[in-house]
């Protein structure tokens, strides 16, 4: 009796759970943290380099962290995208930041040599530096059979080693100073495997193996690790996509009908994960967050539920936000 008992309950709570997660647009413990957590107001002050500011999640994360009076040192190749951002950030901070509070540096991040120089010029200007967040990076749309060798080799600098490098010569500072945060944008597809995206998704399964290694060997230190893990979003990463063709981009506009969360959402939950400096954070709209959840709990019932041909022209679906 006591057993059966212990069984319904377990099967009410799973049932609750997975009903919450068609409620919600990022992970249970983002959505507690969003209601009950620090908000991104305690990060008031501190000092965050960003990656690819100059659009999309980069750009939207910049807008979240500005309104509290982060400052904030944005990265990426467009200068004026970067000074558009920049006098943006300092508008939505309704006086809490301004003009020396917002750093730009124009880089193109595949110059490995030349992470150093964003860090100690971030530093020269602020002092100190907070967190790195990791976030420049490229999708891609090709099947896997027509991806060129060099294409993946293209898609793990950008979106693995300029991440890894930047981030160890990051870790150098904050060993030193024996606190700091990094952390890395990476995606849903770090997580499930991602039709149509081969490389893009082995770029970011790779992340989040580097990552939750790197977190493991600072436990019980003072330097924090975040992986984030956007689903499909508003910007222009369709347009930049590689897809199976080396130089080539797939250069493909969002609709406005896609079922994508917007940049300026998922920035704001990026902003409240990095407050809370939580290990790994999801957002993502339903049922895409359904899903997620169901690969990462039940990977073989996830595939068995796929096993068709109705299956796969509905992951497939999904793939392309419809
Ligand atoms: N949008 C989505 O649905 C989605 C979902 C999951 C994860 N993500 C991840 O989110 C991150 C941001 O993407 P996004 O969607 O916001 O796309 P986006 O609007 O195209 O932004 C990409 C950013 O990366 C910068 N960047 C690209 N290549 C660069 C390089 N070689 N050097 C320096 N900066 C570079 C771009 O700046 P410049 O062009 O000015 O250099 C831009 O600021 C990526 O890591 C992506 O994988 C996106």
């Amino acid at each position: 009796m006591f057993f059966e008992w212990v069984g319904i309950i377990v099967c009410i709570w799973i049932a609750i759970f997975f009903y919450m997660t068609l409620m919600n647009d990022c992970d249970m413990q983002l959505a507690f943290y969003e209601k009950f957590g620090k908000s991104p107001d305690s990060l008031k002050g501190k000092v965050v380099l960003i990656t690819g500011a100059s659009s999309g999640i980069g750009e939207h994360t910049a807008y979240a962290l500005a309104k509290s009076g982060v400052k904030l040192a944005l990265t990426a190749r467009r200068q004026n995208e970067l000074l558009r951002v920049k006098r943006k950030c300092i508008e939505v901070s309704d006086g809490l930041l301004t003009e020396s509070d917002v750093l730009v540096i124009i880089v193109d991040i595949l110059d490995f040599w030349e992470h150093d120089d964003i860090l100690q010029l971030t530093l020269d200007q602020f002092g100190r530096i907070d967190i790195v967040l990791n976030n420049a990076g490229r999708s891609q749309r090709a099947l896997f059979e027509d991806i060129d060798l060099e294409v993946d080799q293209e898609m793990f600098n950008l979106n693995v080693f300029a991440v890894v490098h930047m981030t160890r010569r990051a870790m150098e500072y904050f060993n030193e100073r024996k606190c700091g945060h990094v952390a890395v944008v990476s995606s849903i597809a770090g997580i499930l495997g991602i039709p149509n995206s081969a490389s893009y998704t082995a770029s970011k399964h790779a992340l989040h193996g580097y990552y939750n290694c790197l977190r493991t060997e600072k436990i019980g230190t003072n330097i924090n690790v975040t992986i984030l893990c956007p689903g499909p979003t508003f910007t222009n990463f369709l347009q930049e996509s590689f897809t199976g063709e080396p130089k080539e981009k797939y250069n493909i506009c969002q609709k406005p009908t896609d079922k994508c969360m917007t940049a300026e959402r998922c920035g704001y939950l990026i902003a409240v994960a990095l407050a809370n400096e939580t290990a790994e954070s999801w957002m993502v709209i339903p049922p895409m967050l359904t899903m997620t959840y169901l690969w990462f709990y039940f990977p073989s019932l996830f595939l068995w539920a796929l096993n068709s041909k109705a299956g796969r022209d509905w992951i497939f679906k999904k793939r392309d936000h419809k």
